[in-house]
Order: structure tokens, then sequence, then C-alpha cells
């Protein structure tokens, strides 16, 4: 057996060894018996659905895009996204050196970025451009970022098609890494060619939206924003992430809410994310398996939002009905209706002060957890003599699943 046979045998023996309840995509975008490369040398796996959230219209796929495109293709012959967002391999890995965290490192982003050369380069480029482009709606229009080392490619590769050229933007970065070699000019900017399915399209672009944005005035080509920020990367790193904020721009240009959104190189997933805030559908497909989980994990922590409820309650001495006084949870979101959540923290601290004295206040004792009776009774008679007010503080957060 040769060696391509045999690893497509193991494919099929691990692809029958899937848990039965591993999430399946029956209807539209269930790809065929796809055989793709996984990123640990030599091991082939099938082209799957690796997480959905139906609710939300979100799909990510473990595979190859090309194989993935092809199958969506057989389903949707006219085509079915309003938008495409691709940051393909940009094939720089090639030995070069480059400054990072303040060291030199070599450029090494993976095998994926390795180049295979100017006409094999091309290749690759012209055939996931030409699945790109029979996967858009007739007036769907596609986004695709790159540096010197692809987008002349990328743009040629278009122009063979028949793509409409609409855009070529420039996104400046304004604190670039320093350039070691002193050899060229810093590298501080990439490319994003804007492009329409066809000449027919009329491509969809929020103009106004766009103006808004820009303090009423006309939004240029040039956009400046900075590398991802820390924030964006705290659940794991992918060596090229984009900056959520880029994302947001493009879509927020060129889709509408409820759009559907495709991203064949999704990589941490950072198109996913971007969707999920602005209301578009989303399929994203990578060949990568940590980073598709990285994506997965980004969009499970972005389903949530975190609320925080704060309330004080003041009460004299004087005041206290303590046979009386009920302690309730303040949960904002008991009310019937409300959107699923769970607690995650919660405390009730009682302050007990000596505001006798009219020039200062002083805390005489303080208490967690506890109902304002049991925080009562265990208090010092010495401290009960000495309060004056107990001010109840009950703070409580709770993680609310965003609809
Ligand atoms: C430039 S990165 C995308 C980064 C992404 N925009 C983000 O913000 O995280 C390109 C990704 O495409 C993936 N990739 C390369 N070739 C692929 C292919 N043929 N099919 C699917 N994914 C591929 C790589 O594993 C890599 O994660």
């Amino acid at each position: 057996m040769s060696a391509i046979a045999s690893a497509k045998a193991e494919a099929r023996r691990r692809a029958a060894a899937v848990p039965t309840d591993y999430p399946t995509h029956d209807d539209i975008f269930r790809p065929a018996d796809a055989i793709v490369a996984d990123d640990t040398p030599g091991i082939l796996q099938p082209s799957r659905l690796a997480w959905s959230d139906d609710a939300r219209g979100l799909y990510l796929y473990h595979g190859d895009c090309l194989e993935v495109m092809d199958t969506i293709a057989t389903k949707h012959p006219d085509g079915v996204f309003d938008l495409i967002f691709a940051d393909p391999p940009y094939f720089l890995s090639n030995g070069g050196i480059t400054c990072h965290a303040g060291r030199m490192v070599k450029v090494d982003k993976g095998g994926w970025d390795k180049s295979r050369g100017p006409a094999l380069n091309h290749e690759f480029n012209t055939a996931w451009l030409e699945r790109c482009q029979r996967l858009l709606k007739p007036h769907g229009s596609l986004f695709v970022s790159g540096t010197h080392h692809i987008i002349f490619s990328v743009g040629f590769a278009m122009q063979q098609l028949g793509l409409k050229l609409l855009n070529q933007i420039t996104w400046q970065k304004p604190n670039p890494p320093p350039n070691l070699a002193c050899r060229t000019f810093t590298h501080s900017t990439e490319t994003v060619l804007w492009a329409a399915k066809n000449e027919k399209s009329k491509h969809r672009f929020n103009y106004a939206d766009m103006k808004r944005a820009n303090a009423g005035k006309q939004m240029k080509d040039v956009w400046t924003f900075t590398a991802p920020k820390p924030d964006e990367k705290t659940l794991g790193k992918h060596p090229t992430q984009k900056p959520l904020v880029l994302l947001e721009r493009i879509l927020l240009a060129a889709s509408n809410s409820g759009d559907f959104v495709l991203d064949p190189f999704m990589g941490s997933g950072t198109t996913a994310i971007a969707c999920v805030r602005l209301g578009r559908k989303f399929v994203g497909i990578e060949q990568t398996r940590i980073y598709v989980e990285l994506a997965a994990l980004r969009l499970e922590a972005d389903s949530f939002t975190l609320v925080a409820c704060v309330n004080v309650f003041v009460k004299t001495q004087n005041d206290l009905e303590l046979s009386a006084e009920r302690i309730d949870p303040i949960s904002a979101m008991s009310t019937p209706g409300s959107p699923p959540h769970d607690c995650i923290f919660h405390e009730t601290k009682f302050v007990f002060l000596s505001c006798a004295h009219v020039s200062h206040a002083s805390i005489v004792h303080t208490t967690l957890n506890v109902t304002l009776q049991e925080a009562w009774a265990h208090a010092p008679d010495g401290k009960k003599r000495e309060t004056t007010h107990i001010v109840r503080c009950e703070t409580e957060i709770l993680r609310v699943k965003s609809s």
C-alpha cells in the first residue's frame, strides 16, 4: 500500500472512532468524505464540523478550505455568502529574521506559511479565490489581506478570475517591530484588497455608516489600527492574529446584521468573534486543530457577558428590626424572562459603624456572608453598644448568556 493510501486508511479508521455525540451538520454544510492534512506531520483527518452554535448561526470546520468550500458549493452552486474575509498564508516563513518582544527571532509561523515558490503559491491562491468567488452571492464581496509576499499574486488572480476590484486598503500599524537588518524601510503596513464577485455585482457599501464612524468625513482607504490587544490573546495566541477592530470595520462597511460570512483561513477565529458581536452568521475553516480549538474557546468565552450588581443598604441602630429582617439575594436576573445566567460570585458584608462623634466615624466590626440577624448575634456586646449604623454591602457577579 502506498504511503498516501495507508494514511487515508488510517484517517478512515480514526474517523470511525470519532464519538457518536460529536456534532455534525447534516443539512447544508456537511463536507464530503474529504481527507485533509492535520497539523501533525503524516497524520490525515477527515474534514469535519468541529464546533457549532445553531442559535447564533456559527459553524467552525476543521479541514482544508479547498475541500470544504467544494462541498459547500455542491449544495449552493449559486453562492451562499454575503461577505468573505480571507487572511491566507503570506508564505513568509522562509528563514528570515524578525523582532519579537525585543528579541531577534526566526520568522516561523508554521509549516502552512512556507513558500513553495511563486508558481505554486499563485496556483494555490487562484484555487481558493476561485472557490470564494463561486460561494459569494451575486452581490457579495470579498476582502483579502496580505503583504508583498502574496498580495500581487492575489490581485492578479482576482483579475484573472473576473472579480471586480473595489479598493486597495492599507492597514497602517503605528507601532511596528523595528527592522533589525537595517537594509530596508521598516515594514508597517498590510494591504487589504476588496473585490466584488464580478463586474455585474452591486456590492454592499455602508457609506453613511463609514462616514459617521469617521467624524462625518468620507472614510479613506488608509486605516490605522494597532496589532491585537493583549486581552484578545488571553485564551491563546495565533502567530498572525488580526486585530478585532479591523474585522469589525470590514463587517460594518460591507455587510448587514444577519448576513452570512465566510472565513476560509479562520486561524484563531477573529472574524467569528466580530460576527458574533455584530450579529452576523459565520462559517470558518481552519486546517490546524489547535487553532480551531482556540477559535471555539474564544467563541465560548464571548457568548457570556459579566454583570456585576452592588447593593448598599444603611440602617441606624434605632431602625433595626432584627426579627423581621430578611436578606434576599439582589440578583438583578431573578425576574421571570431574564436571560440564562449563572452566579459566579456572591458576598454579603456587614459593616458596623460608630458615628456618634460629629467629627468622625469609625468602623467597629465587620462580618461576611451571614444574615443581619446572625451578624448581630455574633457581634461582641461591647461592639454592639458602640454601633450606631450598620451598612449591608452586597455584591453579585453573574455570567449572562448573550442572546
Ligand atoms: C494568516 S492565518 C489567519 C489568522 C486569522 N485571521 C486570525 O486572526 O487568527 C492563516 C491560517 O490559515 C490556516 N490554513 C493554511 N492553509 C489552509 C488550508 N488549506 N485550509 C484551511 N486552513 C488553512 C493556517 O493554519 C492559519 O491558521
